[in-house]
């Protein structure tokens, strides 16, 4: 069992990373339930999957549990969502003083969140994430949001949570797919600032995949410590700091938006593709070598994630591709910071990076096999 602590002055909490913690939830959360009544917001899965434990363990003090079922899919991270939400936490009498808690991944996570932070004002809430990627990213530091016409995430709030539980044994459903694109956001972390966790990944990568049990709690544990550790130095993605964790994002982002945010490629997959591309562009500009990028590129493929982006067999150029990045919610004053690497485990923010440059690399890259 691991217990990380998120330091945010006044606003410190505790990050579980264990097995089982479902079956304890009443006395980890004790602090943060209140009343006869406990309001928990779960995804259509997670509730089939894991309800009927998290139930067990919520009303074995004679506690009821009052569900709030979203149905699953980034869809539900709504206008409409975030209003039936709070119209029922109202319903409920969840009052300022209470925690609601969300049972699910990034989906439940963002849109709870959110309606946590203006509900009364902000109420306190508690993460329960069922997913790899919700485990080792979205529940931590408090991003929350939904989505709009304009793009994903345009709306949200800074909240934090009051605790997280990140159930190991709650990844035992989720699918391979998902749990690959989940290490997508495992290995950023080694990538991003920890060389020996990059290095212990190229050797374990697959027994996490597969949830070995020791290897599975090593990487979630490593990884929440890794987000602790930067939330805590730049909570807001002011200094820079926090803007680390975006590595890969700004051209994953143009790769998710070509292919319509669908099924086609999961956040993940477009994440490990995009670090993929921020290893190749880094060493295009000189600043790592080639073999350190094919490292990464490698290090992705191996667990089974796409390294390529020309097996997505995309029908446009690299101009439009950097087109898109012209919507990302990065942009600032008319100019797009880019994730690079200095080395495998040293990223920065580059601010003067050509996005006609871009879109050249990005035609090679398209013909690159
Ligand atoms: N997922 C990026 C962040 O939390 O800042």
């Amino acid at each position: 069992m691991a217990v990380i602590d998120v330091a945010l002055a006044g606003r410190s909490y505790n990050v579980h990373v264990a097995r089982d913690l479902l079956d304890e939830v009443a006395e980890l959360a004790a602090a943060f339930i209140r009343k006869p009544v406990v309001p928990v917001v779960a995804d259509a899965n997670a509730k089939a999957h894991h309800g009927p434990r998290l139930e067990k363990a919520l009303t074995a003090e004679g506690r009821q549990v009052a569900w709030y079922e979203v149905p699953s899919g980034e869809s539900s991270k709504s206008w409409q969502g975030l209003q039936s939400l709070t119209d029922w936490m109202l319903a409920q009498g969840v009052e300022r003083g209470d925690h609601v808690f969300a049972l699910g991944g990034g989906v439940v996570g963002d849109l709870t969140g959110f309606a946590c932070s203006i509900l009364k004002r902000g109420c306190g809430f508690v993460q329960i994430p069922t997913t790899l990627l919700a485990q080792v990213d979205s529940s931590v530091g408090g991003k929350t949001a939904i989505n709009t016409a304009a793009g994903k995430n345009l709306i949200g709030a800074f909240h934090q949570p009051s605790l997280v539980l990140a159930d190991l044994t709650a990844l035992d459903t989720l699918p391979d797919r998902e749990m690959r694109a989940g290490y997508a956001e495992v290995i950023k972390y080694g990538i991003l600032g920890d060389r020996d966790f990059f290095e212990w990944l190229v050797e374990n990568g697959a027994k996490v995949v597969a949830r070995e049990p020791a290897a599975l709690e090593h990487a979630v544990a490593t990884s929440v410590a890794a987000k602790a550790r930067i939330v805590a130095e730049d909570e807001r993605e002011l200094s820079g700091t926090r803007a680390l964790l975006n590595l890969g994002h700004t051209f994953g982002h143009a790769l998710e938006a070509e292919t319509g945010f669908s099924d086609r490629l999961l956040h993940g997959e477009g994440v490990a593709l995009g670090m993929v591309l921020a290893a190749r562009y880094s060493a295009r500009r000189g600043m790592i070598s080639e073999s350190e990028a094919e490292l990464v590129a490698q290090a992705i493929a191996d667990v089974g994630l796409p390294s390529e982006i020309s097996a997505l067999q995309l029908a446009c150029d690299g101009r439009k591709l950097a087109d898109h990045m012209l919507h990302d919610k990065k942009m600032d004053a008319g100019t797009l910071p880019f994730l690079l690497l200095r080395s495998i485990g040293a990223a920065f923010l580059a601010k003067d990076v050509a996005l006609d440059d871009v879109a050249s690399f990005l035609d090679e890259q398209l013909q690159h096999r």
